[in-house]
């Protein structure tokens, strides 16, 4: 904490190395460090200040997915950082616990900076989740699990040259940085926080021998109650938290297996939706510490109200374009008033893989098509796959910090269709 009471974090993008396969340099960039960055841990109700120093040779943003804040604070492509410059974004923490990430967001160009490496962690914790009955020994027991697929040429270096109409499509992955990665787990039940950290893929995880898992959060924290699993989809942006039960002795693989994308077969072969990967091996160890009884009534998320909605806004998602434009940086597409409610009904009009995210806001679903939202889209989202042909309706209620002259996005979340275009802006006033 500083003289102002303020939990201070400091990140300097940098440029360094790695070494994933034992031999091979590969560039990379990352925050205080060669590859991703630091995981930064703050409580509800904190008031937090991050130092960034940019010193890569471009300019470079850090914005902080999935947290409600001021615009100004947001990190978006109107807080761009110079190289050899400075930025101090402080807010306070105002919303439950949950697993948020931060990564940069130049307008044009986050998918190469995100490739290079630059994302990490953002997790927030609060009292009520402090309360219950769940693994939180941060990298014992509550693993984060940011996925990344990746492609190495000869020379072992990245490269994006394999691309569907998704954007570039790896065949290996790095978790949390490392390529075949492995945790000896020491307690019969482990916390993973699944982050896909992709600039495209879409993943659909599961454990190897098919044994269910159970379901606890997802992006904006969470849910009201434990739900029982096979298999997760989750886009770029994405987030799940998931309980895996394991017995002594025994390894186990989570996975993922070719994702039902909405889509035809073809498409989903060129978007990478025909192969399956293994992320993580959990080995167990002979003798597991008990937890006992894990809470299974976990959150309580007030439901929103349609009745309480006085904006309906619609976005279709067709070509680069949402509602046929492009994003322009000096163009605001929708203003919202302070603490309103609003239902955002968005379509993904195309036969191909399209998301959707909104900046400084977590929604909830309330129907997929004609239906209640499953598990997975019952609790708190900032990020949704959109099936092709399928009807999202989402509502929100927006905070009560206004500012006319900086924006926050929308956008598609496949970061080379961001870059394209796929994004808007919007103002609280
Ligand atoms: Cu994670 Cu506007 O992004
Ligand atoms: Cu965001
Ligand atoms: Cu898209």
């Amino acid at each position: 904490l500083n003289a102002a009471g303020e939990r201070v974090f400091d990140l300097t993008a940098q440029r360094g190395t790695s070494e994933f396969v034992p031999g091979v340099t590969t560039d990379t960039w990352g925050y205080n460090g060669s590859y991703l960055g630091p995981t930064l841990v703050a409580e509800r109700g904190e008031n937090v200040r991050i130092n960034v120093a940019n010193n890569l040779q471009e300019a470079t943003s850090v914005h902080w997915h999935g947290m409600s804040l001021p615009a100004k604070m947001d990190g978006g492509p109107h807080q761009m950082v110079e190289p050899g410059a400075k930025w101090s974004p402080n807010f306070t923490i105002d919303q439950p616990a949950a697993t948020l990430w931060y990564h940069p967001h130049p307008d044009g160009a986050t998918e190469h900076q995100v490739e290079m490496g630059l994302a990490g962690l953002f997790l927030i914790q609060d009292d009520e989740e402090a309360a219950l009955n769940l693994p939180r020994s941060y990298g014992v027991d509550d693993i984060p699990v940011v996925v990344q697929d990746r492609r190495f040429n000869a020379k072992g270096q990245f490269t994006s040259d394999v691309r569907g109409y998704i954007g570039p499509i790896g065949d290996q992955l790095l978790v949390n940085g490392t390529l075949a990665p492995y945790v000896d787990v020491t307690t019969e039940v482990v916390r993973l926080r699944l982050v896909n950290g992709s600039t495209a893929r879409v993943y659909d995880f599961g454990l190897s021998d098919g044994r269910s898992f159970d379901l606890i959060g997802t992006d904006g924290g969470l849910l009201t109650e434990a739900a029982s699993m096979d298999d997760i989809r989750l886009s770029p942006g994405e987030r799940a938290e998931i309980l895996v039960p394991l017995k002594p002795g025994e390894t186990v693989k989570l996975q993922s297996t070719p994702p039902n994308l909405g889509t035809s077969a073809g498409a989903a072969t060129r978007n990478a939706g025909d192969d399956t990967l293994d992320v993580l091996e959990l080995r167990a160890a002979d003798s597991l510490g008990s937890i006992g009884a894990l809470s299974t009534t976990l959150a309580n998320i007030e439901p929103l109200e349609k009745a309480d909605a006085s904006v309906d806004r619609s976005f279709t998602l067709n070509g680069y374009t949402i509602n046929n434009r492009l994003m322009d940086m000096t163009r605001i597409d929708e203003t919202v008033e302070a603490g309103a409610t609003e239902v955002w009904t968005v379509d993904n009009a195309m036969p191909l893989p399209h998301n959707f995210h909104v900046h400084a806001v977590q929604f909830q679903v309330l129907r997929v098509g004609t239906k209640s939202p499953p598990a997975e889209l019952s609790g708190w989202k900032d990020t949704i796959y959109l099936e092709p042909g399928v009807r999202y309706e989402l509502i929100m209620q927006f905070s009560n910090y206004t500012d006319p002259n900086f924006p926050y996005m929308f956008h598609c979340h496949m970061l080379a269709h961001e870059d394209a275009g796929m994004m808007g802006q919007f103002v609280v006033v």
